[in-house]
């Protein structure tokens, strides 16, 4: 675990760095053999999380992320060699402000001159559909700005996300008979590529910034293992020795189960439709995103063995 102070050593500047993805990407560079000077960005520096990775040797800045909060993102990417950057439109859930706040990321890291962006993009649902799912709008954002970050003429290499692991935590019922079950909207034999993002999600944007395979103009899928949602109940019931099966539901019964506004549930339900259908990254392989890793990161089954399903599956 070190983070240089060295000022030969190369900066690289990290949005979201208290986040599962941000915070990742530190400690993989943390990890390496090689040197970085790290700058995690944040709203909040005093915040505990902060506060941790301040004590690894991260310099901690605050800054709001917002399109109209250009100059002070321009301060915050000032001197940086590379840029990490991922939006969160989990927390405001719109769409055009994600696309703006992206498109602004990617604008002042052009600006910093940086040899490399690094993006967390996602494919558009809308066109690998052909239009079929035009609703899925945190993976049609997040192509919007790839598509920017590629006109720009920045050096861009993108490291798109797969399904987090930790997205199931929550997600089984207890049923009356003392099993679980998941509800989805979709076949039990349709594919997630999971990754435990947090203990892994930043190993993948290691190999992307270091293994000369990748680096500009590249693209790595950050999966784990590609694995089917039954094929992963089965594995939990195996784990956890409780038993929890798969349970198809019909697409009113899940867009009511997300107690999420309209227009968020049927993004929810487009989306596993997509994935269904289309598959998380259209037709992209993900086997050679994994070949030059540092480490073997974990799978589902190793996820479920470290997870805490006290409060889940009780
Ligand atoms: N769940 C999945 O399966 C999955 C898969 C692929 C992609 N994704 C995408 O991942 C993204 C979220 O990334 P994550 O999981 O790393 O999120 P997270 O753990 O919730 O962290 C969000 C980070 O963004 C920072 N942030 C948010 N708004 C900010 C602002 N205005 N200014 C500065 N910093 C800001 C937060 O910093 P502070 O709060 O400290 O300011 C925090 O560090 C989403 O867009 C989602 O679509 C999710
Ligand atoms: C960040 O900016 C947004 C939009 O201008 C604002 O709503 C929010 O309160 C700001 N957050 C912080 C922590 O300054």
């Amino acid at each position: 675990m070190t983070i240089s102070s060295n000022p030969t050593a190369p900066l690289v500047v990290v949005v979201g760095s208290t986040g599962k993805q941000g915070g990742s990407v530190i400690q993989a560079l943390a990890e390496s053999d090689k040197e970085y000077r790290i700058r995690g960005l944040t709203r909040d520096v005093s915040k505990p999380q902060a506060q941790r990775i301040a004590t690894q040797g991260v310099e901690m800045m605050n800054v709001n992320l917002t399109a109209d909060n250009a100059d002070a993102a321009r301060a915050a990417f000032k001197g940086a060699n590379i840029a990490f950057i991922v939006t969160n439109f989990w927390e405001h859930l719109d769409k055009a402000r994600e696309v703006a706040e992206g498109k602004m990321l990617v604008a002042t890291a052009k600006a910093a001159d940086v040899e490399l962006l690094v993006w967390s993009g996602l494919e558009s649902a809308a066109e690998v559909s052909q239009g079929k799912y035009g609703h899925v709008d945190h993976f049609d954002s997040k192509a919007e700005i790839t598509t920017y970050a590629r006109k720009s003429g920045v050096q861009l290499l993108i490291v798109q996300a797969g399904a987090y692991a930790s997205n199931h935590l929550h997600s089984p019922q207890k049923e009356a008979d003392g099993t679980y079950t998941l509800g989805l909207p979709v076949g039990p034999n349709t594919i997630l590529p999971i990754i435990d993002a947090v203990h892994d999600y930043g190993l993948f944007v290691r190999e992307g910034i270091e293994c000369p395979k990748f680096g500009a103009g590249t693209e790595v899928l950050a999966s784990a293992e590609d694995i089917s949602v039954a094929e992963m109940l089965v594995q939990l019931s195996m784990i956890t020795g409780k038993k929890v099966v798969y349970k198809r539901i019909s697409d009113e019964e899940f867009m009511a189960a997300t107690r999420a506004p309209h227009h968020v549930a049927l993004e929810l339900l487009e989306m596993w439709k997509y994935f269904e259908e289309f598959g998380y990254f259209g037709d992209k392989d993900t086997s050679s995103s994994r070949q030059h890793l540092n480490r073997t990161p974990h799978t589902w089954a190793d996820f479920v063995r470290e997870a805490d399903w006290s409060s889940i599956l009780v």
